[in-house]
């Protein structure tokens, strides 16, 4: 007896010094790290924001994907909060880079409208994936003239007015096929095809074949690539991403050499015009068209980021309606009255109509605030001091959206699905950057925000949704996604 108490004795003060040792590991190694590159930035006139650059080459990497696979992404920041107290920066190390994190409005702000302070900040597999001409590679000067001449293609109001037909086409024909299907199915995968073909159709017409398109998953390898390790060697998916690039080139650019020899498009009424005919046509002040590669470049950076984001916005307002039935009657008797208002001769909306619906823009702008809460990335170019603190030249400067969109101060019960709280607040500048600020601002939120009106608008009238399995986890790989893809039956209303 007493022999076994000794030696329970003995694995408990072998346990202790066991795990002892690797504390002392650990906590050695974290200083290494810090010492690397903290010691590297010499005498600083304010200090570095509080946090930790975590461990040699992985930094808080961990601990960072353990927070995606929560499907929060803000438990990571949490995390900081609770080891260094509330700060409006931290230090960290994310993505292979020193990094600080931004997490109060008006520093965010700051950072996306400082040019001379902050560049792009992307990881490298980015911008070799974007490839040379994209809007991620070039000058700010060249940046400026290019967002000038894709603005009116992308949100301008004639071609939004033009895109409205053919957005309504894919969205009803995508509704009629989920409502007729036998079993239930993944809401996600199915809303991602359908927000694909709607980008498809709006950026190429009809010279695009969907199928082929989709074939490969060329668009799916593509994007994973997008933040992962520079590795070019065939299992990686920096090696996919290269590969699917290559193919998704070449497609495009066999699009705009059928273009070419298509009637001249100033032949057709503008309404049959598609954006890679309005690509090709927009001249500078000096009458300068775009170059192929550009237009190439500029569709493929469109559809990478046009359809994910726009899918997952779409799912989440849709869940959100559905399982909040006095929201979702407001929601579709503001779609009743349009309706009930519009001369029996007019077929489909227009874009008065879509700027009629007030609630329906409230109900998108809470999903954004509620679903896009990652980081948008900025590299400093020079030392910066801000808030007392300094951000040092080279190091990632993160702008954590997810902090400001769920922020207490601004948003109340910001968890809360409310969009009628958008009835009274004015967030201030910084509080809600969903399609981020100044010069980089997302080109395409107003044609993401009429995707997201029109699927709303036929679906709410015309449908009923039931989630299987709504307690199922959540991971956040674009956005929060459940693990099933959100299995789902959709019905229609007769
Ligand atoms: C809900 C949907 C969307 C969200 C939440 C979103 C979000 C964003 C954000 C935050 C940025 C700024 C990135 C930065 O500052 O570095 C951005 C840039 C961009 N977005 Fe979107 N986006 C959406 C839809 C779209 C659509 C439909 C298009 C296609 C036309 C598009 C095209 C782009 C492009 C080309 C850029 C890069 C702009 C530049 O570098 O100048 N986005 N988007």
């Amino acid at each position: 007896m007493e022999m076994e108490l000794e030696l329970d004795v003995l694995w408990a003060i072998a346990g202790a010094l066991l795990l002892g040792g690797w504390v002392s590991v650990f906590w050695f190694m974290k200083r290494v790290n810090e010492w690397y590159y903290v010691g590297k930035l010499g005498e600083l006139e304010y200090p570095l924001p509080p946090g930790d650059l975590g461990l040699p080459f992985v930094g808080n990497m961990l601990s960072f994907f353990t927070s995606l696979r929560s499907g929060d992404p803000n438990l990571f920041l949490q995390t900081l909060v609770i080891r260094y107290g509330k700060s409006s920066m931290y230090k960290t190390h994310l993505f292979g880079c020193p990094s600080i994190i931004v997490c109060r409005p008006e520093l965010c702000r700051r950072v996306l409208t400082n040019d001379e302070h902050f560049g792009n900040g992307y990881p490298k597999s980015a911008y070799l994936l974007t490839g040379e001409k994209s809007l991620h590679s070039i000058t700010i000067a060249e940046h400026s003239r290019l967002r000038r001449l894709i603005a009116p293609p992308i949100n301008g109001h004639e071609s939004l007015a033009t895109y409205i037909p053919l957005i309504e086409e894919v969205v009803m024909n995508s509704l009629d096929e989920w409502a007729s299907m036998k079993r239930p199915f993944e809401l996600y995968t199915e809303m991602k095809k359908a927000t694909f073909k709607v980008m498809t159709r709006i950026f190429m017409g009809t010279v695009n074949d969907y199928t082929f398109w989709t074939k490969q998953d060329l668009f799916g390898d593509y994007i994973d690539g997008m933040v992962s390790l520079v590795i070019d060697l065939p299992g990686f998916p920096f090696h996919k991403a290269i590969k699917a690039r290559k193919e998704l080139v070449k497609l495009l650019q066999s699009v705009l050499n059928e273009k070419k020899v298509m009637p001249k498009s100033n032949d057709q009424p503008k309404a049959k015009k598609d954006m890679i005919d309005l690509l090709m046509e927009v001249e500078d002040e000096d009458g300068q068209k775009l170059e192929d590669e550009h237009v190439v470049d500029l569709l493929l950076a469109f559809m990478a980021a046009g359809f994910d984001s726009s899918a997952i916005t779409t799912l989440w307002a849709l869940l959100h309606l559905y399982e909040r039935p006095e929201i979702l009657k407001k929601a579709k008797e503001e779609q009743d009255e349009i309706i009930k208002r519009r001369p029996s001769t007019q077929k489909g909306l227009n874009l008065k109509e879509i700027k009629e619906m007030d609630f329906l823009a409230k109900v998108i702008d809470e999903m954004l605030r509620m679903t896009h809460g990652l980081s948008i990335f900025r590299e400093a170019k020079v030392d910066v001091t801000m808030h007392g603190y300094t951000i040092p030249k080279g190091w990632k400067v993160l702008v954590w959206t997810g902090a400001v969109h769920m922020d207490p101060e601004t948003y109340e019960n910001p968890t809360d699905f409310n969009p009628l709280r958008w009835d009274n607040i004015n967030p201030k500048a910084g509080a809600f950057i969903p399609f981020g600020a100044g010069r980089k601002i997302c080109p395409g939120n107003s044609l993401a925000k009429l995707v997201i009106k029109i699927f709303l608008h036929y679906f709410v009238l015309n449908y009923k949704l039931k989630q299987l399995n709504p307690d199922a986890p959540i991971r956040y790989t674009h956005g929060p996604v459940h693990t099933d893809k959100c299995l789902v039956e959709v019905k229609k209303i007769i």
